[in-house]
């Protein structure tokens, strides 16, 4: 019965629409619908993979007590730590209230074209900033942030809107992303809603879709970011009606890329790419695309003053973390937290120049190459493999993290034929191999080069043709 009747329904829905050709052409023009199956089909857009690399930008009113991580507002009065409430008691006079740091949030060094420069020395292909954080303060001049945006308050300006000209100004192929809390810790309308076990949608439809319409159709990013989604389910936040929107019709369906941070179960499971859990780096084969979203700063997003040299992943760390990630198919997505006066600190502008000056010999190595058969060698530490069709021939490499004490290397990974070339990234000469002789794989012998005349500093790539 309930099976002829839906069978009805449906024919007589058919012969409505056929009677309505703009109904049947706005269907046929509307590729994704609202719900996961349709949104998960859509094939991430390719510039995305062949991107690799990525900095990430934490920047908000956090940046003034630049104390702790970005999450200070939460440690001081939303669930009290003791670090953070002496830091207040000691050094702010009674009564100070966290949105009296914003007019303290002046930007007043703010060069976007200098970020824009610093970006693109990187070597990075995306750039992504928070454009709200958990805080609720707009990084842009929002018509629903009233008093709480950057415009309003300090530093009087559309930090977003400047960052996404100069990136299009002054770089040749940097993408503009923009990162976005869904949830702000303590706006009264998502509280009421939380309150209520998340049955009335009053945040959601008064504040966070109209703020997410806002920044796409302004400012036009490749990459939304989603976060702060954890406290409820993808209906509450009207996600996947969001995203349909964000595919078929926003100025961005063709080229945005999005994660998977889209409310409660979404995690590492829809949307675009994986971003799991922070920090995210399995350390084998994905199948599904994913990104290692890492800080520089190994305990903080957001700039802070209480950082010790120590806390900073060396340059050698941070080649090795993007090797093992794009070896295992993944994107890396590097964060550093600008000032609250608007200044990439030089500890953060020189491991980023340094990441350049890396990708500059050996990025054959990492832009648009695909994972290998294997990730990482099967007999040497520290080796991760990528590989790339280079006409007809694939071109492996093999990413040696540390120089070989003896010279020579072991490669347990590649079944060498007598067609097989090796060369170094960044040195012209072949080099020499030979059968390993326990039978699998190679011995290379690395090329005899004073320090003067290495290609670079921190990790070499050894380019194979034939294995
Ligand atoms: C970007 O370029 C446009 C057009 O050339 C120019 O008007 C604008 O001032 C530039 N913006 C920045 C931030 O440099
Ligand atoms: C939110 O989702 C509900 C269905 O869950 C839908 O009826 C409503 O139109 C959606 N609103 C917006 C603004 O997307
Ligand atoms: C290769 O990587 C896997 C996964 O991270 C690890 O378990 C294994 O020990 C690595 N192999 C070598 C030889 O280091
Ligand atoms: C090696 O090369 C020779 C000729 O140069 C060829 O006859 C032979 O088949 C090759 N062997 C392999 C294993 O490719």
């Amino acid at each position: 019965m309930a099976a002829s009747a839906t069978l009805l329904s449906f024919i007589s829905m058919c012969i409505v629409l056929a009677a309505v050709p703009q109904c049947l052409g706005r269907r046929g023009k509307y590729k994704y619908e609202p719900n996961w199956p349709s949104i998960d089909s859509r094939p991430l857009p390719s510039w995305y993979d062949e991107a690799k690399f990525g900095i990430f930008m934490h920047w908000g009113v956090f940046s003034v007590p630049s104390f702790g991580s970005e999450w200070f507002w939460w440690h001081w009065q939303g669930k009290p730590l003791a670090p953070y409430v002496e830091f207040m008691k000691k050094n702010y006079r009674p009564g100070f209230t966290y949105p009296d740091f914003a007019p303290m949030f002046t930007a007043e060094f703010y060069d976007p074209k200098t970020f824009a420069e610093i970006i693109d020395a990187s070597g990075a292909k995306y750039v992504v900033l928070t454009s709200k954080h958990h805080e609720g303060f707009t990084n842009w001049p929002s018509k629903y942030s009233w008093n709480w945006n950057s415009m309003d308050v300090c530093p009087k300006r559309d930090l977003v809107g400047d960052l996404a000209t100069a990136i299009r100004n002054y770089t040749k192929d940097v993408h503009f992303g923009l990162y976005h809390s869904l949830f702000e810790w303590f706006n009264p309308l998502y509280l009421q809603d939380k309150k209520g076990g998340f049955s009335t949608q009053t945040y959601t439809l008064d504040i966070c879709l109209p703020e997410l319409h806002e920044i796409i159709e302004n400012y036009k990013p490749d990459v939304l970011w989603s976060d702060g989604d954890w406290e409820a389910l993808p209906e509450y936040w009207n996600s996947t009606e969001f995203l349909a929107w964000l595919y078929n019709d926003s100025p961005v369906k063709d080229t945005v890329v999005t994660n998977d941070r889209w409310g409660q179960g979404t995690s590492c499971k829809h949307g675009g790419f994986y971003s799991c859990n922070d920090r995210y780096n399995p350390g084998t084969l994905q199948k599904h695309k994913w990104e290692n979203a890492m800080t520089i700063d190994k305990k903080s997003w957001g700039f802070r003053r209480d950082a010790q040299l120590e806390d900073y992943l060396t340059t050698d760390e941070l080649v090795a973390i993007l090797a093992e990630t794009v070896s295992c198919g993944g994107n890396l997505l590097m964060n550093i937290g600008p000032t609250h006066d608007g200044r990439i600190v030089p500890i953060f502008e020189e491991r980023l120049r340094q990441m350049g000056d890396w990708l500059k010999v050996n990025g054959d190595a990492i832009y648009a190459s695909k994972p290998w058969r294997a990730q990482n060698d099967t007999k040497t530490k520290g080796v991760w493999y990528t590989s790339k069709m280079e006409g007809a021939v694939l071109s492996v490499f093999a990413i040696v993290l540390d120089w070989p004490i003896t010279n020579q290397i072991l490669l347990g990974a590649p079944k060498a034929t007598n067609q097989t070339q090796i060369t170094m990234l960044g040195y012209s000469n072949q080099l020499q191999w030979k059968q390993a002789p326990s039978g699998t794989g190679i011995v290379v012998t690395m090329p005899t080069l004073n320090p003067a005349q290495l290609p670079c500093q921190w990790a070499w790539v050894l380019k194979m043709q034939t294995v």
